[in-house]
């Protein structure tokens, strides 16, 4: 997975990636798809172990040296965030896109059954870090001609149901916030999509369906052409809201009028 395989000019070429939840399954693979396609890549976990060993490999396979940020997202307070914008304006200059695929599911609870302390940590894992770190770093997004911010978020019907907690309150949320900044950076250089994965094969997604057969289901990497192209500007008329088909690099928008960019 050398960067420059196959390409003239890879679609990320010196572009500065910062993707959160880099060692789970969308964001690893988005992480190893972005260095392959030329990007700078800052992975954001709170697992350092399995953020070098990834580091490691996309060194190995001749790709940009990625820079490893370990990050506890449930404890960390807005000053936190502004260190983070900090330390990627010192060491590259310069941010061209934010991938938020960081989550928190503990498992379906009832709201009755929900532990207190389970509620506050989902909402602030789920929406208000992706918030306040989207915040931060918006002053060096700006300076880019071109930047990009994504937000993961679920399907809206299955996760507005029964038992799906601070998790599927806060995945509603974020629809909200996608389409609020959308708004307000209309007219700025930074374009803001909510990205809709379908089932794919995750911790989060067993953590759910524990019954269910995870070989059944698509590996993260199938969802990743999508989110370069998403990153890189191909296509200017992206949609706000675009569903990731597997092995797919063209979004479709979702059947959400009510969201609809
Ligand atoms: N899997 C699916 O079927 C599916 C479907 C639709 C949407 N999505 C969305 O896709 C995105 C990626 O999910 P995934 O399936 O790849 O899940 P995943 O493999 O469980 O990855 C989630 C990542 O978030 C990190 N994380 C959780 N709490 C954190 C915290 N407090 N601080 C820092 N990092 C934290 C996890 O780190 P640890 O390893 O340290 O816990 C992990 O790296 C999520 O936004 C999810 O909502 C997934």
């Amino acid at each position: 997975m050398a960067a420059n395989d196959g390409a003239a000019s890879p679609p990320l070429a010196n572009r500065v990636i910062l993707i959160t939840g880099a060692n789970g399954g969308l964001g690893e693979a988005v992480a190893r798809a972005s260095a392959a396609a030329g990007a700078n890549v800052v992975l954001l976990g709170r697992r350092v172990p399995r953020l070098t060993r990834l580091h490691d490999e996309l060194e190995a396979a001749g790709c940009r040296t990625p820079s490893i940020y370990p990050m506890d997202l449930s404890g960390a307070v807005p000053e936190d965030y502004d260190v983070l914008a900090r330390a990627i304006a010192n060491e590259y200059g310069r941010l061209d896109g934010i991938v938020h695929c960081a989550a928190e599911l503990k498992g379906l609870s009832s709201l009755q059954n929900l532990p207190l302390e389970d509620w506050f940590t989902g909402l602030h894992v789920n929406l208000t870090a992706p918030f306040l770190l989207t915040r931060a770093c918006l002053p060096l997004l700006r300076e880019r001609e071109d930047a990009c911010v994504l937000f993961a978020l679920d399907d809206a019907q299955r996760t507005a149901r029964a038992f799906w907690g601070p998790y599927g309150v806060a995945k509603h949320a974020l629809r909200g916030l996608v389409s609020i900044l959308a708004d307000e950076l209309e007219n700025s250089p930074i374009r803001v999509h909510g990205v809709e994965p379908g089932p794919m094969r995750s911790a989060l997604r067993a953590r759910a369906f524990f019954a269910e057969d995870p070989s059944t289901l698509p590996d993260p990497s199938a969802y990743t052409r999508a989110c370069v192209q998403l990153l890189a500007g191909t296509d200017r008329a992206s949609p706000r809201f675009v569903t990731l088909q597997p092995h797919s690099t063209a979004p479709r928008s979702l059947g959400l009028a009510t969201f609809a960019g």
